[in-house]
Parts: C-alpha cells; sequence; structure tokens
C-alpha cells in the first residue's frame, strides 16, 4: 500500500489552508510584533497605521472580549502583549485590511514605546535567577551517589545541543469565518484542532460549542503546529469575532521563522561512572532546558527528556534532573522527539568521554550496557519485548561492522587530508503521550447506503501518511477495497475533544478507535446478513469477490448488505472511543508505566572530514528498526528515512543563533541550513528487524514518527570520530551541532584561538 496523497501532492491537486478559495468580504491579517526582547510596554502608536490605505481596523489586547490567555499547561501567555513584551517577535498587535500588502505596509507605520528590560537569552544564567518555568524534576533509581564510591572509572562533563528549525514547507496559518450564532468557524493549519479551538474559546469569550476548528492537511508540523498553531488561529478567529467579516492570516516564511519556538537548546552537566567491565553503574544528569519566555509545551518537553534519560541503556542508579528555563527568546515547543532527543544526547556524549579517556571505542560501552528483558527504566517500568540487543547485533553484523571499521582504519591511516569515522547510535523510544489522560481519542464512521465509507477521527495528515494507514484499518477490518473509503477533514464537530497529533501516537490512537468502530459495524453487518440470508458469515471477509469465493449467494455482496441492512434499519454509523490500556504515571513518586510500549533499533553511520576546510559528508546510515509487524513498509520506510535525515541537519548544519539582544541571526535560508538533497547520505539503508509488534500498536505496527529522528544523533559522533583521528588530542567540546566551524575548531584548536583574539 503506498502513501494515498502525494500523487494528488505533485499535481497540485491536494488543498492547502492557502488554497481554500477565498470569500468575498475576507480582510487580511499582519501581525505587529514586538522590537525588543523584554520591556515595559508603555504605549502603542497606531494613528498613521490606522489611516493607511485599506486597512479596516486594527486590534490590541483591549480589544479581546474573553480572556488573554494561550497558555496550555501553565496560564503565562497573553495572545496580544499587555503590559510587557517578553520576547522579540512577540505578537502586540492585529492589523486588518483589504489585502495584504497593505496589512504589511501598515505594520511598518506602528510605534511602541517601551522601556527596556535586561534580557536574558541562557538558559543557565536564568537558572541561576530563579527563572523557572515549574519547579525542577528528579528522575531517581538506585543510589547514584553512593555508586560512584565504587566505580573504577568517573567521568564529568557538560554537553550542550542547540535549537532546531520545523520549517515545515507550509508555514503558520488560518482563515477564520463569523458564523450566524455569533461563533467563529476556523480553518487551521494545526496539529492540534481542539487545542486552538478550546483557546479560541477562552479568548472570545464563548462556548467551545460555537467554535468549529477544521484541517484538510499540513504541509509539515514536525511538532511546531502541536501547540504554536494556536495563537494564529486565535488571532484570525478574533479578527472574524470582532469584524464580522472572514479573516485570513498567513505568516511570511520570516515572520514565522522569528515569531514562532523552536526544539529547545539544552545545556546539561553529567557524571557517568563505569566499573572494570565497562559497565556504566551510576550516572548522574542536570538539564538546563532553555524554555523560551512562557512555558508553552515546555514541562512536557523537559519530562519527556528525563524519561529518555538513560535512551538504550539500562543503569542501575540514575540521579536525573531537570530544569526549564525562562529566557526572553520564543517559547521553544515540541519537535521531533519532544525532548528525548536531547537527553539522549548527553548519554551518548557521557559514554563517548568516558571512551576516548579510557581508550575504548564508544561501541564497547554502548554495546555491553543495552537493556535487557526486564530490566527497569528509572521511571520503573520494565523493559518489555524488548529489541535492543537484537538490533545492535543485526546492525552490527547485517552491515559488517568490523569490515567497515577496519576499511575507516585503514583509510585513515592513507590519507592525510581526509579522516573517516563512524559511529553507532541504539535508540529506544517510548510511545504514548507521557501525560496519561491525551491517550484517548474517537472514531466516527458512517457507511452511505451505496456502501462507500467515510470515517472521520482526531487525527490530523501532515504527510506522515495517517490518513492512508486508518483506510488501510478499515478496509481490513469491514473486509472491503480501499477505493471505497475517503477519510474526512479533522473536524471539531464531528470528533472532539481530541489530542493533538504527535507523539507518534496518533495512527495507534486513531487506528485502534477505527479499528473499534468498524469491527462493531462489521459484527452488526454480520449478524444482520445471518437472519436476511440464513448465512453463516463469521470469520469471513465480507468484500465483494471474497463472499463470492466463498460461495454465498451473489446478492450478498458489500452493496447489497448494506443498503439491505438500511432497508432492515440497522445502524449504520458507529462512533468509538479508544484509549490506551495499560499506562498510569504518578507524578508525586516520578514511577510508573507511562508508555504503551518501547520503539528499538540501532543506526551505523560513517562520516568523511575534509581537514582542511572542515566541511564533511554524512557517507552512510545503516538502520535496523523495530517496526514490529508493519502494513505499510512504504510509508514507515519513508519516516526513518526522513527521520534520520531531519536528525542529522539538527545533529550537524542546524543552528539557531540568536544575539544578546534575543534578535534571531539565522532568520532566513541564506542563514539557517538544512539537510537538502545533497546533504543526505548516499546510503540510507533501512532493514526491518524481525520483530512481533506489539497489541498497543496498531495491527502490532509500531510508532514510526519520532524514534528515527535520533538516529541522526550518530553523525555527530561519527564527525567526531572522524576529528579525532587527524587530531587525536581534539579536546573537542560536546556542543552541537556540528557545523563545519566547529569541525575545523577541533582540527586546529590553535589556529581557531589565534583568530578569535584577533577579533
Ligand atoms: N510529542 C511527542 N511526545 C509528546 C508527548 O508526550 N506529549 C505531547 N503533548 N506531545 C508530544
Ligand atoms: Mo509532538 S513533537 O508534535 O509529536
Amino acid at each position: 500500500m503506498n502513501h494515498l496523497d502525494p500523487q494528488r501532492h505533485v499535481r497540485g491537486e491536494s488543498q492547502y489552508l492557502d488554497d481554500v478559495p477565498v470569500q468575498q468580504g475576507t480582510l487580511y491579517a499582519a501581525v505587529y510584533e514586538s522590537p525588543l526582547a523584554h520591556g515595559v510596554l508603555r504605549s502603542l502608536d497606531l494613528g498613521a497605521a490606522r489611516r493607511a490605505p485599506g486597512v479596516v481596523r486594527i486590534l490590541t489586547a483591549a480589544d479581546i472580549p474573553g480572556q488573554n490567555q494561550i497558555g496550555g499547561i501553565v496560564p503565562d501567555e497573553p495572545l496580544l502583549a499587555e503590559g510587557h513584551v517578553h520576547f522579540r517577535g512577540q505578537p502586540v498587535a492585529l492589523v486588518l485590511a483589504r489585502t495584504e500588502a497593505q496589512a504589511h505596509a501598515a505594520l511598518k507605520l506602528i510605534t511602541a514605546d517601551i522601556e527596556p528590560l535586561p534580557i536574558i537569552t541562557d538558559p543557565r544564567r536564568a537558572a541561576a535567577q530563579g527563572e523557572l518555568i515549574v519547579p525542577p524534576r528528579t528522575f531517581r533509581i538506585g543510589d547514584s551517589a553512593g555508586a560512584f564510591a565504587g566505580c573504577a572509572h568517573v567521568f564529568e562533563g557538560v554537553a550542550e545541543s542547540g535549537g532546531q528549525e520545523h520549517l515545515y514547507i507550509e508555514t503558520q496559518a488560518a482563515y477564520a469565518f463569523p458564523t450566524e450564532l455569533g461563533g467563529v468557524k476556523i480553518i487551521s493549519s494545526t496539529q492540534g484542532p481542539t487545542a486552538v479551538q478550546r483557546h479560541c474559546a477562552v479568548v472570545l469569550g464563548i462556548g467551545m460549542h460555537q467554535i468549529e476548528v477544521d484541517v484538510t492537511r499540513l504541509g509539515g508540523g514536525f511538532g511546531g503546529k502541536e501547540d504554536q498553531a494556536t495563537p494564529w488561529g486565535c488571532l484570525a478567529a478574533l479578527g472574524a469575532f470582532v469584524v464580522k467579516k472572514p479573516v485570513k492570516l498567513v505568516l511570511d516564511r520570516m515572520a514565522d521563522m522569528r515569531m514562532t519556538g523552536k526544539r529547545h537548546p539544552y545545556s546539561s552537566d553529567f557524571k557517568i561512572g563505569l566499573d572494570a567491565d565497562l559497565k556504566i553503574l551510576a550516572y548522574e544528569v542536570t538539564y538546563y532546558q532553555n524554555a523560551g519566555a512562557s512555558a508553552d509545551l515546555s514541562p512536557a518537553v523537559l519530562e519527556r527528556t528525563l524519561f529518555h534519560t538513560t535512551n538504550a541503556y539500562f543503569i542501575p542508579n540514575v540521579t536525573a534532573t531537570a530544569n526549564s528555563c525562562r529566557t526572553n527568546l520564543p517559547p521553544n515547543t515540541a519537535f521531533r522527539g519532544f525532548g528525548g532527543p536531547q537527553g539522549m544526547f548527553v548519554i551518548e556524549s557521557a559514554i563517548t568521554k568516558a571512551a576516548e579517556a579510557l581508550g575504548v571505542l564508544p561501541s564497547e560501552i554502548q554495546r555491553r550496557n543495552l537493556l535487557r528483558e526486564g530490566d527497569r527504566f528509572p521511571y520503573r517500568q520494565p523493559a518489555e519485548m524488548c529489541h535492543a540487543e537484537q538490533a545492535w547485533d543485526t546492525a552490527a553484523e547485517l552491515f559488517d561492522l568490523g569490515g567497515q571499521r577496519a576499511a575507516i582504519a585503514k583509510f585513515n591511516q592513507e590519507n592525510q587530508l581526509f579522516k573517516k569515522g563512524l559511529a553507532m547510535m541504539p535508540i529506544c523510544f517510548g510511545i504514548s503521550f507521557t501525560k496519561t489522560f491525551m491517550n484517548q481519542t474517537r472514531a466516527l464512521v458512517h457507511i452511505y447506503t451505496d456502501g462507500s465509507v467515510g470515517i472521520s477521527t482526531g487525527a490530523v495528515e501532515m504527510g506522515q501518511g495517517v490518513n492512508t494507514k486508518i483506510a488501510q484499518v478499515a478496509a481490513r477490518t469491514l473486509g472491503i477495497s480501499i477505493a471505497r473509503i475517503k477519510i474526512e477533514t479533522t473536524n471539531t464537530t464531528r470528533v472532539a475533544n481530541t489530542s493533538p497529533s504527535a507523539a507518534s501516537a496518533t495512527a495507534d490512537l486513531n487506528g485502534k478507535a477505527t479499528e473499534l468502530a468498524c469491527q462493531a459495524l462489521r459484527e452488526r453487518l454480520l449478524r444482520h446478513a445471518s437472519t436476511e440470508f440464513a448465512v453463516e458469515y463469521e470469520g469471513i471477509s465480507i468484500e465483494d469477490e471474497q463472499v463470492l469465493a466463498a460461495g454465498i449467494p451473489a446478492e450478498t455482496t458489500w452493496e447489497k448488505l448494506v443498503s439491505s441492512a438500511f432497508v432492515r434499519r440497522v445502524a449504520l454509523t458507529e462512533n468509538a472511543h479508544y484509549a490506551t490500556p495499560g499506562v498510569h504515571f504518578d507524578a508525586s513518586v516520578e514511577q510508573g508505566h507511562p508508555f504503551a510500549y518501547h520503539v528499538y533499533g540501532t543506526a551505523l553511520t560513517t562520516a568523511t572530514v575534509d581537514c582542511l576546510r572542515g566541511t564533511y559528508t554524512i557517507d552512510s546510515v545503516q538502520i535496523a528498526h523495530d517496526f514490529g509487524q508493519s502494513f505499510s513498509p512504504a510509508i514507515d520506510r519513508g519516516q526513518i528515512e526522513g527521520g534520520a535525515v531531519q536528525g542529522i541537519g539538527w545533529m550537524t548544519l542546524e543552528e539557531v543563533s540568536y544575539n544578546d539582544e534575543g534578535r534571531l541571526l539565522s532568520n532566513s535560508l541564506n542563514s539557517y541550513k538544512i539537510p537538502d538533497l545533497y546533504s543526505v547520505p548516499a546510503v540510507l539503508d533501512v532493514h526491518f528487524l524481525d520483530t512481533p509488534g506489539h497489541p498497543n500498536a496498531i495491527l502490532r505496527a509500531k510508532a514510526v514518527g519520532e524514534p528515527p529522528l535520533m538516529y541522526g544523533i550518530g553523525a555527530y559522533f561519527a564527525l567526531r570520530a572522524a576529528v579525532r583521528a587527524f587530531r587525536p588530542s581534539a579536546a573537542l567540546p560536546l556542543v552541537a551541532p556540528m557545523t563545519p566551524e566547529r569541525v575545523l575548531g577541533g582540527l586546529y584548536p590553535e589556529f581557531v584561538a589565534a583568530q578569535a583574539q584577533l577579533a
């Protein structure tokens, strides 16, 4: 089964928000953003902008009929700045004009009187000043302090990973229409239709039932539209509500980059202790998460970092403390992996530092400490159906780890100006929203009288192929052809109170709800058939051909079955609810069973560094991955390839940089590089491990969205190995991304130090 959408995409037939035909009278919105990162907002001068051509209205916080509040986890985020500004790019006012150009022109006429306040961009400085979003949290197992005393080797260090721009192809956007009962309908490019609905209701001071959010598909999300589609939805809705005209708001690329949050940068202290046999006995880590100016999803991201503190390893004594630090940057947010990658980078850094100091290969420590069946994570859930060793050993054997190592050693001996490096990267990623209550959804399935089927769920299609998977599940369960099935838009009036499409769990949750609804319909139709046609239908497919093949009368094909059921007044609609069984977590002791299951895998990555220029190529990424029983191997392979490359980007090329004034320097594609065709590894192998899957996974096919991103961490350590092959003494700080500049710094530390002095 191939992804159902790409043919329509490449023909330009797929409708995105900006393709929705514009309704007469539509006004275009543009956002006036704070020019300073921190200050007291004394006044706004809107006079000239109000008189500008085409301007219909300019809205500020004072125009908000309900609460000026869009904070989700913590109520600390105004929709429009009021009293203070907390980051550069914070929305302050909304211009509504007859054309987009007029709205943007008017922005330039607005001035704000802001009394500057001190700006903090560094998370450790924020923590030192007590600027924490939520109280720190600590996950603990065993006695790390005591265990260090018994360790043969103890190493300490600092690891830092940078931000990451989502760079969804479709920028943030919303299109809102006033409805006749004083409500609003919003077409939104959001991963979380209910989040947009809920916050719009708060902002407008009306019930959620007055707000309808509809999503056809997104041109990418990657977490950037889990929570941060909400402000734009609310702003468009505010405009439509106040002015009683349709309002369309589409951010241009640079505004999107300036105004929205990104992956959280982390700075972390670690301490790792090993015995003489390289068994890791103890690990302590303190994370400083750069949350930006308000909470957004930061506390949940922080939590997932703690859950992934030990990656795919068993460590008996762990103390992990996490701080979410408030800075004057745009609120950082969900990004594929959701804090997991940041935690996993630190443990890999600690292992690598230990290996380098001990003169062993990192892989010797990695392999020796992989999780085994029944091992407890620091949060006490046991590793069940654990495939960590299987993934590693399969990758090592299938991709000839020994042979590749020998070839690289030979290459490095024979070449002075080019050096190669290799790294193994095992992953273990927990599947489920870490907030247990979010693991629920519903599916609404209609069978029409002609036998065609329409399905609505809480799932948002953002390119990941969830619609294809849901159609496959329905086709299999009903026993009909996929051609009969349509996946409807995601709409809050059809499926209510949904979680965002996130946490890699969308196909599992919405697929299971669809399966339940279709099972109920199937049973009802079979029951009807056995009375109507006196045929025993139990256990056979009801699609036409198969029914015929089973020797059942031709008149009982699917269409006949459905239409006769309708005449007998059998319900042809089903609404099913699914909640992941067995998940729970008690935050008061930081213990429980938060995940439905874990996904495992291992990547073998090789890289070549040009030791004159500091440039490099990631040559190969070879992955053995635990898909369970994939029923969409083409889609699943695509997720692994895309995720790995996105992770490589985060770890190598992509450098989000702000200056001390909190101004984004990497504010366009000239200054922010993501992997392109030329930087994708020439070899990108994906091997499907032979694993049984998990009963909590849809049709036993495990979640594939986020786990592969973390394979990209291998690229960082492969590059590090190559640099050290050139200069074994290189004291490379454990700082990501490994840009060519950082590689040069490792290759020629004296030169770089001299340059810095000259500057
Ligand atoms: N995205 C990835 N993981 C999670 C999670 O646990 N919670 C939420 N809200 N979003 C996620
Ligand atoms: Mo979340 S990073 O939107 O899966």
